[in-house]
């Protein structure tokens, strides 16, 4: 069974473009070699990775029959496998995996979620009002502050505490060493905790750290049950499996990690794009403006997140620089076939988001931000994939769209902003995801109402 073409440069060689210029690298494959195409990264035992963009190969890898793919344990690197924990949504596979989505999802959907619309707009308001007139201020990180803090009080409830404002820190620290491609590299390549001063033995004391407080969280928890607290812990801790089995503390610690993380680090990452998009075209600011405008000076959050163009605005976000460049491997346990092609057991099937939001047949011009697009026509499943798809289909999606569109809103109406720097911004990589570089800097130039000063922030 011959796979598609691809480059023809040593594994490590490929390895070292897919993580250094990641999307240059997609964009110049797929010219010289269609779609799909195949890549071989790694140094000790490379990878082979097909990587798919079009909606026909996509609509087929997300509805196969369950328990064809396994997309978790079998092609989890060992940061995934460090961070997480094997006990952890991303890393489950089959019938348990289900169970979990069908635990986890409900929390971040409908009444559940919107309980947390006024927690959203407060601690973006409490941002805000830390920022000076004249003052630049790094994009990511402020929108990171707002997301964490949402996850964290979504995950554990409302108490503040040295607890919560450890953990927030330590949180925040972990993303960060993660965050750059040098270290991300070194962990592909050296795997192994080698000791303290090894990348692997830095993250791990990183992670140790976090998992102090967690056990400790969970200990206090079991030993003074709050049988009113309706926070993610406590759903989790209620839960009960067929046998009337609770998880124990590995599982609920590899649950908390993977919603703290997944959770916010990828809503922080879009909307300090939409900022960016917004402030760079003049004619998106101020069509958004006027649509916020409409609403009176305190809108309902549920009016927020119905305006059309806000919508529109968060989607084309999603779109043109996608925070996750593709969606997990799709890995047969048996040979199947895609498309025209038949794939052996164990090939590493890859839903490129990337590429996938560049096809012009879907989105005309593709290079330029036209939110308009989607107010024109409806994408299908298969065409717009920020968030993946099928089975293993992000369980944020609409938490994660409420958020942005909240905190869009509340930023927007309360300053008035401009880019540091007008020069166009290309992506760059942060660990696993598509990010704006670290240095997109934003500048309060008016208040377009006064602060109030909220929550202490962490
Ligand atoms: C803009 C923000 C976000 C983006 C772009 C995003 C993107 C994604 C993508 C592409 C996947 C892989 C899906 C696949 O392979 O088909 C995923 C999975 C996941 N996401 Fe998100 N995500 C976001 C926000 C969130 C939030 C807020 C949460 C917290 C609840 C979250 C939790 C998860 C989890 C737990 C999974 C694993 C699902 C599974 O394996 O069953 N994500 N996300």
């Amino acid at each position: 069974m011959s796979l598609p073409a691809g480059p023809a440069s040593p594994p490590p060689l490929q390895l070292l473009q897919w993580i250094g210029r990641p999307t240059d690298y997609l964009e110049r494959t797929a010219r010289r070699y269609g779609d799909p195409f195949t890549m071989r990264l790694g140094l000790h035992s490379p990878v082979t990775g097909v990587f798919f963009s079009s909606p026909e190969a996509f609509q087929q890898l997300f509805n196969t029959e369950p328990g064809l793919f396994d997309s978790g344990g079998a092609n989890a690197s060992s940061t995934f496998n460090l961070l997480f924990g094997t006990n952890s949504l991303i890393l489950l596979d089959g019938e348990r995996h289900q169970q979990q989505r069908r635990l986890l999802t409900p929390p971040f959907h409908g009444e559940r979620m919107r309980s947390y619309g006024e927690l959203i707009r407060t601690l973006a308001e409490q941002v805000t009002a830390r920022w000076n007139l004249g003052t630049p201020f790094q994009a990511r990180r402020s929108m990171q502050r707002i997301s964490l803090g949402v996850i964290l009080k979504a995950v554990f409830g409302l108490h503040d505490g040295t607890r919560y404002l450890r953990v927030c820190r330590l949180l925040g620290n972990l993303i960060d060493a993660s965050a750059s491609p040098l270290l991300f590299g070194l962990r592909l390549i050296f795997p192994q905790d080698a000791g303290p001063m090894s990348p692997m033995g830095q993250l791990k004391a990183q992670i140790d750290a976090i998992d102090e407080l967690l056990y400790a969280e969970i200990r206090e928890r079991r030993e003074r049950p709050d049988p009113r607290a309706d926070d993610i812990l406590s759903l989790l801790m209620a839960a009960r499996d067929e046998a009337g089995q609770g998880m124990g503390d590995v599982e609920l610690r590899d649950e908390l990690m993977t919603l703290l993380v997944a959770g916010h680090e990828t809503t922080a990452t879009a909307m300090a794009w939409a900022l960016y998009w917004i402030h760079r075209l003049p004619q998106v600011r101020e069509r958004l403006l006027a649509e916020l405008d409409s609403l009176g000076s305190d809108p309902d959050p549920e009016a927020i997140a119905r305006l059309p163009y806000l919508g529109a605005v968060c989607s084309e976000t999603l779109r043109i620089y996608p925070v996750a460049m593709v969606a997990f491997a799709r890995v047969p346990r048996r040979p199947v076939r895609i498309l025209d092609r038949e794939y052996p057991a164990g090939t590493f099937l890859i839903p490129n988001i990337y590429l996938a939001h560049r096809r012009p047949e879907a989105y005309p011009d593709p290079e330029r931000f036209r939110p308009e697009r989607f107010l024109e026509r409806t994408f299908s499943p298969y065409e717009f994939v920020p968030f993946g798809g099928g089975s293993r289909r992000c369980i944020g999606v609409a938490f994660a769209l409420y958020e942005m569109k909240l905190v869009l809103a509340t930023v927007l109406s309360r300053v008035e902003l401009r880019l540091a720097d007008p020069r166009p911004r290309l992506p760059v990589r942060r660990g696993l995801t598509l990010a704006p570089p670290e240095d997109l800097h934003l500048i309060p130039t008016a208040l377009r109402s006064g602060h109030r000063d909220l929550l202490p922030a962490c």
